[in-house]
């Protein structure tokens, strides 16, 4: 059926490719999901650029994978303009609603109380893709935002089959959808699990995306579709006001940048912790000849190096709005060199010796990412989120909009885990109106005349993921292997390495733990990264969607 699918797609994308103005350059797309990365190309095949393409990817993703992102969630959109060399991070993360406070998800003995801030509307933030998409539309795109939105209100429409991943998820969540009447009723028909490859129509969402097409932002943050979103928060314990969706504002950042040997990264910027932990643990490794030393070695350094820049995220990362972030010391080459005198080739560092006592555990396949560039170099980079697996699972009547659980990543309590395992301190606690801290890393990486455009969803493990993909394009290798490669990760706390079965070999597991390394399988794959690249003397594209997904990369026109 999926084969099916694909073939009827790639048949759509050679009328749009027969379609296309002949002056249009080629672009490459991968996006977690064949009928987003058509809308990409339809868009495209209709006079738009690349950004007119993000709007249109972003928002079909909203509608096919409602698991994973959408307009009840944020966004970081990373765009590069080749014409004036242009770099720019538009920050679309939720906000804490102005009634948010430090202990909202503490009980009256100061402990976190289980599940508020995942599940249900008091985990919700205020939604800030909308205000992205229209704001990414109308600032970078050439075609009409209607025009971008069309084929997301038509998947939406007409409804579209779901996969293996859609209901893997949904079983995951069902007991909280469950909670939920107007969820259950949208995604589980009858109280059931639906059949695999059903349509799933999404008219009230449809009908939500026809408003923000025909009034832009007052489509979703005033009028009808606002009082149904705040009526539907209210009843399901949340505390959002007209006051906060008429104060959310993406904010465009300028993007962290930094160098690896002759490779330039480009990436997002805090809120996003994304940037400058990938950057700060490529600095430590710069130090090291990777490719002349024994594979085990090479791993051992590659998790030192994680676990000394997770280390400072957790101490010094939050929204740069709401506090100080030093982020030219933990970019700085001295101070990286500092990091790696502490490392040992013999012997692992306990996390506890770098500070504190903290714990934890691990993440899912939800958010989503894309990445887009034409022959010319112009690109977007972005990743999408709504966090758990159907965000907190409220959708409130009449919307279609799933909320999100961002919520959880803030820091409920200093020191206490958060749903990925991650802790963190008062550089990332609740405040009214601040944006809670991402691991999202939607990045490029660009040599004299290669430029590659990647990102993943994965929680706290998205950062180790663009980093073993950036060392994969360090040595050569093509999209195809970066974004495939085995992974393993350490994120300071817990003191573990998880690891994918085919990434450490029996061997290697004995040798870690010689040097003092915990290790732990994770049960499933992770990660769905997405990834494109130019070569600019070549003008040559190539694209690559992860195999552990269900998405599509196609270079086209
Ligand atoms: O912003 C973050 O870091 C998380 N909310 C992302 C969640 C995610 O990637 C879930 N996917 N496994």
């Amino acid at each position: 059926m999926l084969k099916v699918c694909k073939i009827a797609l790639l048949s759509l994308l050679c009328v749009f490719e027969c379609q296309a103005h002949a002056e249009s350059p080629k672009v490459a797309i991968a996006s977690a999901h064949p009928l987003a990365t058509a809308a990409g190309f339809e868009v495209l095949a209709k006079g738009g650029n690349v950004y007119d393409a993000a709007v249109a990817v972003s928002a079909a993703l909203a509608v096919v994978e409602p698991f994973a992102s959408g307009l009840g969630g944020g966004a970081y959109w990373l765009l590069h303009r080749e014409k004036d060399n242009f770099d720019t991070l538009i920050d679309g993360r939720e906000k804490a609603p102005l009634a948010a406070h430090k202990a909202m998800f503490l009980d009256k003995d100061g402990q976190v109380i289980d599940k508020l801030s995942l599940d249900g509307a008091l985990a919700s933030a205020i939604p800030g893709m909308p205000a992205g998409l229209v704001h990414l539309s109308e600032k970078y795109g050439q075609l009409s935002l209607a025009e971008n939105l069309a084929p997301a209100i038509r998947y939406a429409q007409t409804g579209f089959a779901i996969g293996e991943r859609y209901l893997k998820l949904l079983k995951f969540r069902a007991d909280t959808l469950k909670q939920f009447p107007e969820t259950a009723q949208l995604f589980l028909p009858a109280g059931q699990l639906p059949q695999p490859f059903s349509i799933l129509r999404q008219p009230d969402l449809a009908n939500t995306l026809t408003q923000i097409a025909k009034s832009g932002r007052n489509g979703f943050y005033k009028g009808q579709v606002a009082d149904q979103l705040l009526e539907g928060v209210k009843n399901r314990g949340g505390i959002w006001t007209q006051e906060d969706l008429d104060a959310y504002e993406v904010v465009e950042r300028k993007p962290v940048t930094g160098y690896y040997k002759d490779i330039k990264i480009t990436s997002s910027a805090p809120s996003s912790s994304g940037g400058i932990v990938l950057i700060e643990a490529l600095n430590i490794l710069e130090g090291y000849d990777l490719a002349a030393l024994t594979d085990l070695t090479r791993k051992h350094l590659i998790v030192e190096a994680m676990r000394r820049a997770y280390h400072d995220r957790s101490l010094y990362l939050g929204d740069a709005d709401f506090i100080n972030i030093p982020v030219e010391r933990l970019l700085n080459d001295d101070y990286a060199a500092g990091l790696r005198s502490s490392i040992r080739f013999d012997k692992a560092l306990p996390s506890q010796q770098l500070s504190g006592q903290l714990e934890l555990h691990s993440e899912g396949i939800n958010t989503t990412h894309f990445s887009i560039i034409d022959e010319d170099g112009n690109r977007v980079a972005a990743t999408l989120s709504i966090n758990f697996p159907f965000g907190s699972g409220v959708v409130p009547a009449g919307t279609g909009v799933v909320l999100n659980d961002e919520m959880d990543d803030f820091d409920s309590l200093p020191g206490a885990l958060n749903g990925y395992g991650l802790i963190g301190g008062v550089a990332n606690a609740i405040a009214p109106g601040k944006r809670m801290l991402s691991s999202m890393a939607p990045t490029f990486l660009e040599t004299k005349d290669q430029v590659a455009v990647l990102g993943t969803p994965g929680g706290s493990k998205i950062i180790s993921m663009v980093l073993l993909a950036a060392l994969d394009f360090s040595i050569g290798h093509t999209p195809d292997s970066w974004v495939n490669v085995p992974r393993y990760h350490h994120q300071f706390m817990p003191d573990v390495i998880e690891y994918e079965a085919n990434a450490l070999s029996e061997a290697d597991i004995k040798d870690l733990k010689s040097l003092g390394h915990q290790l732990k399988p994770v049960r499933y794959p992770y990660g769905d990264m997405q990834a494109v690249l130019l070569n600019k003397t070549t003008k040559t594209l190539s694209a690559a969607s992860d195999k552990r997904g269900e998405g599509q990369a196609v270079v086209g026109q």
